[in-house]
């Protein structure tokens, strides 16, 4: 076995031969550079079986992948794929409708009265995945999702990852039943039950932790997403950054996402890779409904004082 590891501070790589090949890259130009080269591409460019073991294995027990019946959320799917356009579509129409004055009443009364995680999820994920679901999302839903795995090294803990399995094939089960008619099971589902019971949830605690901060500096000095995988689909040095090659279907770029954001203050690396394409279908949605629910925040304080 071998490890080759950059000393470069960036990119940095970590090839195992026969068990796995990782390029991280977290300067923001290189990964503008790299996603706008044809070098990479979105993991499901590839069928799943062709891909890596490990990317398998860790996906199939996050919100981002049914092993079921092989669903893939949307930024998996290469711009080539031909539903792209339409799921793209059906996600901005849905999100489009907003939020209501009293949702944002709503959630200021949990954040005030320093409501549990479990009922903020419960009401943030009726608030956003509530408009692609027939039914009321119940609690325990709510928590599946949140049990989902969010790091890959949690994949290592065997009893993590059990549990996390567990709840992915609750969570699939409710999506199966209850989505509205077209919806895709992962992008309307599975991906929005669980991003607004957990990743939501976080972004509410760290705006109530930082209250007097414009909301644009909130969240790019604290990123959500960490991490942005793309697939080598072509033997590439990534523009001389490489002293050896990319293997195409086996290389994975890891874009640190949220590096860049801290550093460049983009809140299109909050939301994606730097540049308005391709960026996150609920950024506009985040950024008004997190300023609305500030200025209700802001205003209670100052009515108390
Ligand atoms: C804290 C909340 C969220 C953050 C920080 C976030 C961040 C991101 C990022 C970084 C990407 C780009 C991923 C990549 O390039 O590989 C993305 C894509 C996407 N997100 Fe979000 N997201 C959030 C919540 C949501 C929610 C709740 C929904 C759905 C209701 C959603 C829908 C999408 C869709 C559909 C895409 C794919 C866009 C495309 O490829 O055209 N996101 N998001």
């Amino acid at each position: 076995m071998t490890r080759e590891q950059s000393f470069l501070p960036n990119p940095s790589r970590i090839n195992i031969p026969f068990v796995l090949d990782i390029i991280i890259v977290s300067n923001p130009e290189q990964i503008k550079r790299i996603e706008s080269s044809s070098d990479v591409d979105r993991l499901h460019a590839y069928p799943t079986a062709e891909l890596p073991w490990w990317v398998k294995y860790y996906l199939s027990a996050t919100r981002f992948h049914t092993p079921q019946d092989d669903n893939w959320f949307l930024p998996f799917e290469s711009s080539a794929n031909r539903e792209y356009q339409k799921r793209r579509s059906q996600m901005d129409d849905q999100i489009a409708r907003g939020y209501r004055p009293q949702d944002i009443t709503k959630i200021a009364d949990l954040l005030v009265s320093n409501a549990d995680d479990s009922d903020l999820s419960f009401h943030m994920a009726q608030l956003i995945a509530g408009r692609f679901s027939q039914a009321e999302i119940p609690l325990d839903i709510c928590l599946a999702g949140r049990e989902t795995l969010q790091r890959l090294p949690e994949a290592i803990n065997p009893v993590r990852y059990a549990q996390a399995k567990k709840a992915h094939g609750k969570l699939y089960d409710f999506c199966a039943h209850n989505l509205l008619d077209d919806y895709h099971l992962v992008d309307a589902g599975q991906h929005t039950i669980a991003g607004a019971a957990k990743s939501m949830v976080d972004a509410l605690h760290i705006l109530k932790e930082n209250i007097n901060l414009p909301v644009d500096k909130i969240f790019t000095k604290n990123p959500i997403t960490l991490q942005a995988p793309r697939i080598a689909i072509r033997d590439s040095d990534l523009g001389g950054l490489l002293k050896s090659k990319t293997k195409p279907g086996w290389t994975v770029v890891i874009f640190q996402i949220a590096k860049a954001a801290q550093k460049t203050s983009d809140l299109y690396f909050t939301f994606g890779t730097g540049t308005s394409e391709r960026a996150c279908s609920f950024m506009n949605f985040f950024l008004d409904f997190m300023k609305d629910l500030q200025m209700e925040l802001i205003d209670r304080t100052a009515s108390v004082d």
